[in-house]
């Protein structure tokens, strides 16, 4: 028998790198030109800020997937009148999709710092949006989600103090997280570990801040550790969402019924279920100076950011994300299963944003407008793909052989637990298939030397993803190939 017929070969796809596609500049590239851009660099999703038609049917048919946003300025009209929520849905999704591949509405961009006064409309206006499509039967391809700015958490360090902005957490959070879980949607949070940096460049490491700080930092509360900052304010997101499990429903929320309230499962023991969260936009500047202050008496803070704003620390941020996300070690340390969705921000340098040419603000492109790249990246992780390998069973060794080396991997530190009867990796059912996935497991979990796949000549090394059933083998690739 081929020994290999078993195999699927793919990249692990079950989270999602894009881009922002950002168009505050005079200078950008035609439409048609951007979507060649997009196509040529393997970049599959985007986000827009508005629901633009020229966008949305130069993207038709193109596979690429697409966010749309229902601008600050339409939510007032949508959380009032569920028909205009359908007008809406009609015109700017519907007309598109499925040639178009979009997948969410954005309502609204960090309403609770740009549109406060629109804070007690969120959510009836994300019920409106959900509502019209679910009439029109889009709801379970199309999400509803609103991206928050990260200044919604009032805590974010160490990470399980984690906590919402008390302004809005029962009232505005508890009903959107309901929501976003009966939905199925995500919690979509903008946070820049740049910022964060140069807020506190004395008290945060750079390379911390970059996703690569080997020593990392501990977690007092639960002992956990991290070496990413960007991994630390996911997981403050995940426990803000947790506090607010098993706390009551805020009374004026009309959008919520008892029945659909999902948090009060979790106080009845069925475990602690949130939305997962999903970085909508982040991403690191490559050149310029942050701005304080308003006009008149705005000023840059030169000397501080133009060392953090290079290509060289631009190119490890944006490179760290992306081959976080191609490589599937997605999880945090908090929640070692999640899935890592996010949008680099921005596709192109945007000459019209912020105040004056050395604004960091027009300099988070990973292009420039002539469509060139500012540095090396890599949207189909050809590097990281090269630098991957897995290691499975051959099967012609024979049944007794396999079993063998499979009783020995599974006692000697392999994860056997997924191909128990029951197990999410049981099926299919063959001593090969179970083989692979602990001799896999051993492999990894040992660094991936060649050593760690012999078993005696039962075991073999590839170098592309092995789908085995529904289960993806896991590769753990170093970050920043
Ligand atoms: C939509 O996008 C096109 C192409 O970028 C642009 O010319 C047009 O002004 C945009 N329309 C709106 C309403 O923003
Ligand atoms: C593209 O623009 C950048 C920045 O202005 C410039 O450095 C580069 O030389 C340009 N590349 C081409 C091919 O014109
Ligand atoms: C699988 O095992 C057979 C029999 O021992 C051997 O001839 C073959 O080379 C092995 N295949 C691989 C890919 O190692």
């Amino acid at each position: 028998a081929n020994c290999c017929s078993l195999y699927i070969y793919y990249i692990a796809d079950a989270s999602v790198v894009g881009v922002n596609y950002g168009t505050t500049g005079n200078n950008l590239p035609d439409v048609a030109s951007v979507v060649r851009l997009l196509q040529k660099n393997g970049i599959t999703s985007v986000r827009l800020y508005d629901a633009n038609s020229t966008v949305l049917n130069a993207l038709a048919n193109t596979g690429i997937t697409v966010i749309v946003m229902l601008p600050n300025n339409n939510i007032a009209a949508v959380a009032a009148s569920p028909s205009a929520a359908r007008q809406w849905v009609l015109r700017n999704v519907a007309a598109h999709y499925p040639a178009t591949r979009i997948h969410a509405v954005d309502v609204g961009n960090e309403v609770f710092l740009k549109a406060r006064s629109l804070t007690r409309q969120l959510v009836p206006a994300m019920v409106n949006v959900h509502a019209a499509l679910q009439s029109l039967g889009l709801d379970r391809a199309v999400k509803v989600t609103t991206p928050i700015a990260f200044t919604a958490l009032a805590e974010s360090w160490p990470p399980s103090a984690g906590r919402f902005r008390s302004d809005i957490a029962r009232p505005v959070m508890r009903p959107m997280l309901n929501f976003l879980l009966r939905t199925g949607s995500w919690l979509s949070i903008n946070a820049y570990p740049f910022f964060s940096y140069l807020d506190q460049p004395d008290k945060i490491p750079l390379d911390y801040a970059l996703g690569n700080y080997t020593p990392g930092v501990r977690d007092p509360g639960t002992g956990l550790v991290y070496h990413s900052l960007l991994d630390a304010q996911i997981d403050a997101a995940y426990f803000a969402m947790e506090k607010l499990v098993g706390s009551s429903s805020s009374s004026s929320s009309a959008t919520v019924s008892a029945r659909e309230d999902y948090f009060a499962d979790n106080k009845q023991g069925k475990g602690t279920r949130t939305p997962p969260v999903h970085i909508q936009e982040h991403g690191w500047p490559h050149r310029g100076s942050k701005q304080v202050g308003k006009p008149p008496g705005r000023r840059l803070l030169a000397s501080q950011t133009s060392a953090a704003a290079s290509i060289a620390n631009a190119k490890a941020y944006n490179n760290y994300v992306i081959n976080r996300v191609l490589s599937g070690n997605t999880g945090t340390p908090h929640r070692p299963d999640a899935d890592m969705d996010t949008h680099i921000f921005s596709l192109f340098d945007e000459n019209l944003k912020g105040f004056g040419p050395s604004d960091i603000e027009r300099y988070f492109g990973l292009f420039y407008p002539n469509q060139t790249k500012v540095y090396d990246f890599d949207f189909r992780g050809r590097a990281l793909l090269a630098a991957a390998s897995w290691c499975v069973a051959n099967a012609s060794v024979g049944e007794a052989r396999l079993q063998a080396a499979m009783d020995y991997a599974c006692s000697h530190g392999a994860d056997c637990s997924d191909i128990q009867p029951g197990a999410a990796c049981f099926e299919p059912n063959t001593k090969a298939a179970h083989a692979s996935h602990a001799f896999n497991s051993y492999y990894q979990r040992y660094g991936r030397v060649t050593g760690a796949c012999d078993f005696a000549g039962a075991a073999y090394i590839v170098h592309r993803a092995p789908k085995i059933g529904k289960c993806v083998l896991p590769s753990k690739v170093p970050i920043g190939v």
